[in-house]
């Protein structure tokens, strides 16, 4: 049986690592699509090279154009600009939009089963775009935030309590953005309720720098954004799917009433197989948690709008 393809969409800092995750995992055979002429081809090459080192046999190939990409199952789309200096944030969103309506179609054209992972900022309204343009069914459209966004969390708890990170269960819901929503009244450590291990403050602490644990990477590398734990967050859901893991996870998904929001992507807990978004879990929050995710919507629901779509 041939091997599942997966196709990644701008080969920059994201882009190429979930090529590296998704190839050194065996996952499946990855195609990476950059405008930049060479580019890809010459980091999938490269990744090609290293399989004899760490002995993984799946291929490779880098490409300007979408030939290759045909009938991928799984597309994952990193292509965007970065806000440059003296752009606004609505030059920001329609380049992106632009860029992001363009690939889609250039994929699905291609791909007309494939499921869509964006990666894309903003995030939330970009998967809006890949789901406008694509047709495609709110089942196979979605966004990576809650992933990242979580890891981030228990990353912080685990490294503040000394334990394993895989001990720590946890979930951040709402938009990509700093109104996101770490659920501390869900949040254990093995089955101990974090508020029982960790003061107030400190756990306050440790969602606000969740919270800003984009803008914290940014800050510290200058030139670019983090692209390891994104990409290793991307490369999660698309094996979800492939691999039908019906993994308990946030993603960014189109609501139609889930959570009072319509018509909005926003993260949520989702059942992740190989049906894509097989289920929308609706979780009780306490009252500041709901207070606080209806800011994040607000937040959220403003850029969709801005899209004019
Ligand atoms: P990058 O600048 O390193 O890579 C973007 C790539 O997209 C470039 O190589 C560029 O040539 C390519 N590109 C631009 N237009 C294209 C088009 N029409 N077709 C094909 N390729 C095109 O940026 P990086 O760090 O890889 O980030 C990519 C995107 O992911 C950004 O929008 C970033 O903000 C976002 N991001 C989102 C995260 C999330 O949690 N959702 C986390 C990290 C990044
Ligand atoms: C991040 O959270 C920039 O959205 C990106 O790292």
């Amino acid at each position: 049986m041939a091997r599942p393809k997966i196709t990644v969409v701008g080969a920059g800092n994201v882009g190429a690592t979930c090529a590296h995750w998704a190839a050194a995992r065996q996952l499946a055979d990855v195609v990476l699509v950059d405008l930049v002429e060479g580019m890809p081809q010459g980091k999938a090459l490269d990744l090609m090279q290293a399989r004899p080192i760490f002995g993984f046999n799946v291929e490779v190939v880098g490409a300007n154009d979408y030939a290759a990409t045909k009938n991928s199952q799984i597309v994952i789309i990193t292509a965007g600009i970065p806000r440059k200096p003296g752009m606004s944030r609505e030059d920001l969103i329609n380049t992106n939009k632009n860029i992001v309506a363009e690939v889609t179609r250039k994929v699905v054209e291609k791909s007309p089963r494939a499921f869509l992972i964006i990666v894309s900022n903003p995030l939330d309204a970009m998967c809006y775009v890949a789901y406008k343009v694509s047709g495609f069914s709110r089942k196979k459209v979605m966004g990576m935030a809650g992933i990242l966004d979580t890891a981030r969390y228990r990353c912080f708890i685990a490294m503040e309590l000394n334990v394993a990170v895989e001990e720590v269960q946890a979930m951040v819901l709402g938009g990509h953005g700093d109104d996101m929503v770490p659920l501390v009244s869900n949040t254990t450590v093995s089955g101990i309720p974090l508020t029982e291990l960790v003061s107030k403050r400190r756990i306050n602490a440790m969602v606000e720098r969740t919270r800003k644990g984009g803008g914290e990477i940014v800050a510290l590398l200058k030139t670019g954004s983090a692209y390891y734990a994104p990409a290793a967050a991307a490369v999660q859901m698309a094996e979800a799917i492939l691999c039908d893991q019906k993994r308990v996870v946030p993603v960014s998904a189109y609501l139609t009433g889930e959570y009072g929001l319509n018509d909005l992507f926003f993260g949520v807990p989702v059942i992740l197989g190989a049906g894509g978004i097989e289920k929308i879990i609706k979780t009780k929050l306490s009252k500041e948690e709901q207070a606080l995710l209806e800011k994040s919507a607000r937040a959220v629901a403003a850029t969709r709008d801005e899209l004019k779509m």
